[in-house]
């Protein structure tokens, strides 16, 4: 049976960069009280990347598809199927893995969305691991992207200084040698409400809220407990620990997640891979974003173990393990 092997990556991120400084500028302009200090202190990050008005999830995707097909020295052609994971798509339908597609000219393959929010990507990438392993592709193009900054709710600060837009792609490719050796999926609907955006659109009007909704504390307990279970579960499907993997990519909310996380697991500091500070959390994206960052700049190399995780609404978490 084939595994399937991460042989290339990319990421793309508008251009416009919104500091806190010139957040907070813009929020008090409308007397809504935040500071750089507060953003940096509660949650790591610095700064985001905003989409221009009507720049669509698509156009990111495809700039780190052909990124990634560029890194993996791919023909598009040789795409077999497209994995877009978002919360965001630019329409109802088709899918924006059908606009990628049509984007990168590919003819023919399947080519689907996977909505699990801010753990959709390591969804997108189990499934497109199942895919390979029974022979059904053999190179995949895993996406996540987002453009969050259209569903945020610019005043209410509990929330829109967390997210940025941006996206991230691999390639895999059936392989004789690993690969993903683990992969751990989990939900609990129960918790939906902690963090959502409960809209809709039916008979031309939008039905309910359309902004993004979360309990920032239970999210936040929640996410460490569950991930760290998940990655305990995962690394027990190889036959390791977590102490024993080399790399380690949690979805990017919240540096102090990422540092209790690595406490309660046993990976120091220098094992974690951090890019909030500058991406913030742009959900679906921010995992093959930050694997991209440290797999370009030569931290992840061949023969890695590195472990991967989401978590978000849902609630929606899991983790997968893959060897480079
Ligand atoms: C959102 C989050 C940063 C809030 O941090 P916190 O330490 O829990 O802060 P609280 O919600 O308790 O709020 C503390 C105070 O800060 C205020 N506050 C909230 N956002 C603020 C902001 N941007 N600037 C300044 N003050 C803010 C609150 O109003 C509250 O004020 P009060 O004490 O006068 O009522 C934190 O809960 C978190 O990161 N949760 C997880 C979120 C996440 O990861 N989501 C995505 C998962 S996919």
């Amino acid at each position: 049976m084939p595994y399937a092997k991460i042989i290339g990556s990319g990421g793309y991120l508008p251009p416009r960069i919104v500091s806190n400084d010139e957040l907070a500028a813009e929020l008090a302009a409308r007397q809504i009280e935040t500071s750089d200090t507060w953003i940096t202190e509660r949650t790591g990050i610095r700064q985001r990347h905003i989409a221009a008005p009507g720049v669509k999830t698509s156009s990111l995707a495809i700039n780190a598809a052909r990124a990634a097909l560029d890194h993996a020295a791919v023909d598009a052609a040789d795409i077999d199927l497209i994995i877009v994971a978002t919360s965001t798509p630019d329409f109802i339908f088709p899918s924006t893995a059908c606009l990628v597609q049509a984007g990168l000219g590919i003819r023919g393959g399947a080519a689907f969305d996977i909505q699990a929010v801010c753990s959709g990507f390591v969804y997108a990438l189990a499934t497109a691991d199942a895919f390979i392993r029974v022979g059904r592709a053999a190179t995949a193009l895993v996406i996540g992207a987002e453009v969050f900054s259209g569903i945020l709710d610019w005043s209410d600060r509990g929330t829109c200084v967390l997210f940025g837009d941006g996206a991230g792609a691999v390639v895999l490719r059936a392989a004789d040698t690993p690969g993903i050796t683990g992969v751990e999926l989990n939900a609990d609907g129960g918790q939906a409400k902690i963090l959502c955006t409960a809209g809709g659109i039916s008979q031309g009007k939008i039905v309910g809220d359309p902004f993004l909704r979360m309990d920032g504390q239970a999210v936040f307990k929640l996410a460490v407990t569950v991930l760290a279970q998940s990655a305990r579960d995962v690394c027990a499907q190889a036959g390791m620990t977590p102490a024993d993997v080399d790399w380690m990519i949690p979805h990017q909310a919240n540096v102090r997640i990422l540092n209790l996380l690595g406490r309660k697991l046993g990976i120091p500091a220098e094992k974690i891979v951090v890019t909030l500070d500058r991406h913030a959390n742009t959900s679906a994206a921010s995992v093959p974003l930050a694997f991209d960052v440290a797999f370009r700049d030569g931290r992840i190399r061949a023969g890695d173990q590195v472990l991967m995780q989401g978590v978000g609404g849902g609630f929606t978490w899991g983790s997968v393990l893959v060897r480079i």
